[in-house]
């Protein structure tokens, strides 16, 4: 193998420049040379394709965003779409390709390796929703930057005694309300893998009432409901008077964590070397500290394990 691809997709998050940078000092170091592709799967598709060496990834380790620039491709869940990427690839000598991002990005890699090109998967997104994995990139630094709004938003919480939902992104998966919650702790947790009852809730916050407490944060993530409504029906219900930050894309950003962009930069020379050993369609993920390689579909298809013991904390610590 001569020359290999790089590209982020789908939503960015903190983390991917490090795994960029990897992957281009790794390849060059192993004498093979790197191509970065613009905005994703579209750049693909359009040809933004450009030479990278070691000067390109200075200076970016410690960058929130991608260099690379990223976009969701609706072209390239089309068979011509993905026929003309190939293209590119083929005209400019690309053997091996680097995909990092979520699991829409890990289904267009999947189904342009089927047409000859070897690809590798590297888990990108502040979610943490590939069951595969026990981290992706992102999420570390997501969940830090969630906490440090917790602490500002519980200081005037406090102050004007005022129960505050504050709402996280994740999609259909609360690890990033959960982690954040218990981490910032949270008196209540709503994820979509254990809807809480608005009645318990307004329940746990009479109690916390009576006892003099100031404050009750509520972290919702996205994948639950929005806050908007929750704070609707706890005024209808109980009457409660309660105050809603969404947190919103401040998430997707910020400077990545010594944990994010040393999990990347793992994650970069191991795609590469695979690369360099023939593997395709293959996915790197983190088990217990250790990193591993799998196949990309039998990846989408591993279902994820809900942690049922740290969210049994709140219940046990935030009384
Ligand atoms: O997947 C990352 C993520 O930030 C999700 O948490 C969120 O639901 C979604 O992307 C937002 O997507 P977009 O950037 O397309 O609005």
């Amino acid at each position: 193998m001569k020359r290999i691809g790089v590209l982020t997709s789908g939503g960015d998050a903190p983390g991917m420049n490090a795994a960029i940078r990897s992957i281009v000092r790794s390849a060059i170091y192993h004498g093979i040379e790197v191509m970065g592709v613009n905005r994703g799967f579209r750049g693909l598709i359009e040809g933004d394709l450009f030479m990278m060496d070691v000067s390109s990834v200075g200076d970016i380790i410690h960058k929130g965003g991608t260099m690379l620039k990223s976009s969701r491709s609706e072209e390239f869940k089309t068979i011509e779409g993905r026929k003309k990427a190939m293209e590119n690839l083929n005209n400019a000598s690309i053997e091996g390709l680097v995909v990092i991002g979520g699991d829409g990005s890990f289904q267009g890699a999947r189904e342009i390796s089927e047409l000859g090109i070897k690809t590798i998967g590297i888990p990108g997104t502040i979610d943490n929703d590939l069951a595969y994995t026990d981290f992706t990139i992102g999420f570390d630094t997501a969940v830090n930057t969630v906490l440090d709004s917790i602490s500002k938003i519980r200081d005037t919480s406090t102050s004007h005694e005022k129960a505050t939902i504050i709402e996280v992104m994740g999609r259909n998966c609360g690890d990033i309300a959960l982690h954040a919650g218990i981490s910032g702790g949270a008196e209540s947790i709503v994820i979509p893998e254990m809807p809480l009852k608005i009645e318990d809730m307004i329940k746990k916050l009479n109690q916390g009432y009576d006892r003099g407490k100031l404050h009750h944060i509520i972290l919702l993530a996205e994948g639950a409901g929005k806050a908007e409504d929750m704070r609707i029906e706890l005024a209808e219900k109980a009457g409660i008077d309660a105050r809603v930050s969404v947190l919103g894309f401040i998430q997707r950003g910020g400077d990545p964590t010594s944990f994010d962009r040393i999990l990347a930069s793992k994650m970069g020379v191991h795609a590469v070397e695979m690369l360099l050993e023939g593997y395709t369609n293959m996915v790197v993920g983190i088990k217990d500290s250790h990193l591993f390689h799998m196949d990309i579909t039998e990846s989408l298809k591993v279902k994820k394990r809900f942690d049922k013991d740290l969210y049994r904390l709140t219940e046990l610590l935030s009384i």
